[in-house]
């Protein structure tokens, strides 16, 4: 995703034979993306990748189709009231938003995934705000902990091992275009600038401890939204080497270096990932805009072409009030929004904010399902009006 890694045991050249210690054949996988424009890496099997079998798939989340709003308003989805599916992370995906674009999903994953799982429809970024534990692939185990995003590249076979001991509570981004950095913050080798908001060395990626077998052999595969599956016979988790640029990486939202200004900045420059027809952005711990008389909040505002949701990852966020961990706000373009009554105003001279939450921004109207309607306040929209404000006619 970020640069070139090679791991394990690779041929000089692609394309060329690679043998074992006993001279068997290896066999090349070659994972493309744009077709066979973009970004690649090529891996190295023990056994013929593409000989798995059709099963019955057995797993999967139930695919819920968003209807469009009934009602212009500002939600707020209380994900910390839904009724816990549990399950693995391949079962317990519960679908809130969506548009022709992208998925937003809310997970609390209790056992390991069963199964393999390839997502042959979308880039996937999650937001693990509780928990952590091992993704497994089969070009290495990425290590995640609460805080971290995991970006996992459409149509990479994977189990996630979720953190026994750990409460689980996930945010994922199903993206059917690729998620990646911003154009802005590459030079033109593709290096991240040094005013970047982080560095390369902030991006983990899989630790490759060559081929493995869990004893597992079978894959899911979902494509056009439906799950298939696939009986292997052998580990999938077979590769002795691999090379490229396509593979799984997790960052951390606290290694995101926030810019501060003199006067408040627009939350673009808190952009973080990139996808088509969205934005996500970080709102990490920072110090605030240092003007004697700045408005250390942001202002009300019509953002005509964005539906805006914010994940807050912490109960506290400098303009919104009766919010919690876990929550997630959807301020629909069409109307304008701002603060909660009283933040703007008492924010003139506060120096510092602890908040903690993703924001995703989206270009195509979002359509909330009626699971999200089911941890809707109905109350959100109203709060927005000041009691005491001039506009009261008591
Ligand atoms: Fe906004």
């Amino acid at each position: 995703m970020l640069e070139r890694l090679s791991k394990g045991t690779i041929p000089h050249k692609p394309h060329t034979a690679l043998r074992g210690s006993s001279n068997e054949l290896r066999y090349e996988e070659c994972i493309t993306r744009a077709g066979f424009d973009g970004p690649y890496t090529i891996a190295y099997h023990e056994h013929r990748p593409h000989e798995a079998e059709p099963v019955e798939a057995g797993h999967g989340w139930r695919i819920e189709t968003g209807r469009p709003p009934r009602s212009l308003v500002r939600h707020h989805f209380k994900t910390f009231e839904r009724r816990p599916r549990g399950g693995s992370a391949l079962d317990a995906r519960v679908p809130l938003l969506e548009n022709d674009d992208l998925v937003l999903s809310v997970l609390a994953p209790d056992s390991e995934d069963p199964a393999y799982f390839v997502n042959a429809d979308a880039d996937e970024l999650f937001f693990v705000r509780a928990g952590g534990g091992v993704l497994k692939t089969p070009l290495g185990e990425l290590s995640f902990r609460s805080n971290d995003y995991l970006c996992l590249p459409k149509g990479l076979l994977h189990r996630f091992v979720p953190d026994a001991a750990l409460n689980q509570d996930w945010l994922v981004i199903e993206s059917h275009g690729a998620i990646g950095i911003p154009r802005q913050y590459r030079n033109e080798i593709g290096q991240l600038r040094m005013d970047a908001p982080y560095s390369h060395r902030d991006f983990r990626a899989p630790e490759f401890t060559g081929p493995s077998d869990e004893g597992i052999r079978k894959s899911v595969v979902k494509r056009g939204n439906v799950f298939f599956g696939f009986q292997h016979a052998h580990s999938p988790l077979d590769v002795v080497g691999w090379d490229g640029t396509y593979y799984p990486v997790a960052f951390s939202i606290l290694d995101f270096a926030a810019k501060v200004g003199l006067v408040h900045l627009p939350p673009n420059v808190h952009a973080t990932f990139a996808l088509p027809g969205a934005l996500v952005c970080s709102f990490v711990p920072r110090l605030l805009d240092f003007h004697p008389n700045a408005i250390a909040c942001p202002y009300p505002h019509s953002s005509v072409d964005l539906d805006e949701v914010l994940y807050y990852a912490r109960d506290n966020f400098t303009s919104r009030t009766g919010v919690g961990a876990g929550s997630i706000s959807l301020h629909p373009a069409g109307i304008p929004h701002g603060p909660h009554p009283g933040a703007y105003e008492v924010s003139p001279g506060s120096s510092r904010t602890e908040e903690l939450a993703v924001m995703l921004d989206c270009l195509r109207p979002l359509r909330v399902t009626a699971a999200a309607l089911a941890i809707s306040d109905p109350a959100y929209h109203h709060s927005f009006v000041d009691p005491g404000g001039s506009h009261s006619m008591g």
